[in-house]
């Protein structure tokens, strides 16, 4: 053993206080600054927004105050103002004028997502444009893909119908595609697909570890994606099931994803914890609608520091672990952190 880890590994009391005073590093805001061990950065924050079909339509969304469904229109005013305040993703959800049985909205050259793409890299060609590949928002059942004739989601059909999806959506520009239905395979199946065509460049963000969340239910009224019947507990995970989660991310590494998602963020730190011990691979978490709406409401309220609250919720994410935090906060945080530097 080498002296310096025999002497990390000393016994307690062999300093303690009254010589040891972590109070000392405490004292001043120069200080705490100075030994801050996790810091966030305007950078660090993906931004995520509903757009809707129409023209100069802003409709608040109530259980998520101050997100809106916007218009295209809208959607190049939101991220510009997010890029000069120092972000640099932002991750599109749709609102189709149709749903179907099939979801074909997810995959129409001229389809919602596949617009808004096309006009934010041209008015904002820095700007990263991350999709959501998914069926929800698109199908008349609401569930995340094709059911069979039981109601029950057909696994293999949709992976198709996600990697139909995804090429559409690197065809319009998409930087980086983000499959969040939790099938079996959609990572490698859309991978495939990309690469195919020739989209060899386009990363995969995988949501790896989603599970099935109370937590999503502002997310739904927002995307009016509710599902008409049942729930995702067949698709999406069980939220007591860390080991499951991590043979979830092992298969999205072993099917080629680029950058991990686990989702949410607050009540499952621990599943980031142990996301960032177990792979090299950039880590994302989401910091989802109800984590949202939950701390919005009881700031409303007056009952907690919103400011404080947030900047703590999202130094908690990133100190669990996450490179990445997909947050409806992204805007204020940033606001915030230009102003307080
Ligand atoms: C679509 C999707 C959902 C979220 C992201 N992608 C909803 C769901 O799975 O029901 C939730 C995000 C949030 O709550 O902010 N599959």
């Amino acid at each position: 053993m080498s002296e310096l880890l025999a002497r990390r590994s000393a016994p307690a009391g062999s300093a303690a206080f009254p010589v040891v005073r972590p109070r000392r590093l405490r004292r001043t805001p120069a200080l705490r600054e100075l030994v801050r061990e996790t810091s966030l950065r305007p950078a660090d924050f993906v931004y995520p927004v509903f757009v809707t079909h129409g023209r100069d339509v802003r409709v608040p969304i109530d259980p998520m105050p101050g997100q809106a469904q916007v218009s295209i229109d809208n959607l190049v005013r939101e991220a510009a103002e997010a890029e000069q305040l120092g972000i640099r993703a932002v991750l599109l959800f749709g609102l189709p004028p149709g749903k179907d049985g099939l979801g074909t909205g997810a995959y129409d050259p001229n389809g919602i997502i596949q617009e808004a793409t096309a006009a934010l890299k041209q008015a904002l060609p820095g700007m990263l444009v991350i999709t959501d590949v998914c069926l929800c928002e698109y199908t008349d059942h609401g569930h995340c893909g094709v059911l069979l004739d039981d109601g029950t989601v057909d696994n293999d059909a949709t992976l198709e119908l996600l990697a139909r999806t995804a090429v559409s959506q690197a065809d319009a520009g998409a930087d980086v595609v983000a499959p969040s239905a939790m099938m079996d395979g959609q990572v490698g199946a859309i991978r495939a697909a990309l690469d195919a065509v020739g989209h060899t460049d386009v990363p995969v963000m995988a949501y790896a570890s989603k599970m099935a969340s109370a937590f999503y239910g502002p997310f739904r009224v927002a995307a009016e994606s509710t599902p008409q019947s049942g729930d995702r507990k067949a698709y999406q995970m069980d939220g007591a099931n860390a080991r499951e989660a991590m043979r979830e991310l092992q298969q999205d590494v072993a099917e080629g994803a680029d950058v991990l998602m686990v989702k949410p963020a607050l009540a499952y730190l621990d599943v980031i914890t142990r996301a960032r011990e177990a792979f090299d691979l950039p880590i994302a978490a989401y910091n989802v609608s109800g984590e949202y709406a939950m701390l919005k409401a009881a700031a409303a309220n007056g009952w907690l520091d919103e400011q404080a609250a947030m900047l703590e919720t999202l130094t908690s994410i990133k100190r669990a672990g996450a490179d990445i935090v997909i947050t409806y906060f992204a805007k204020d945080a940033a606001r915030l952190l230009r102003s307080n530097d």
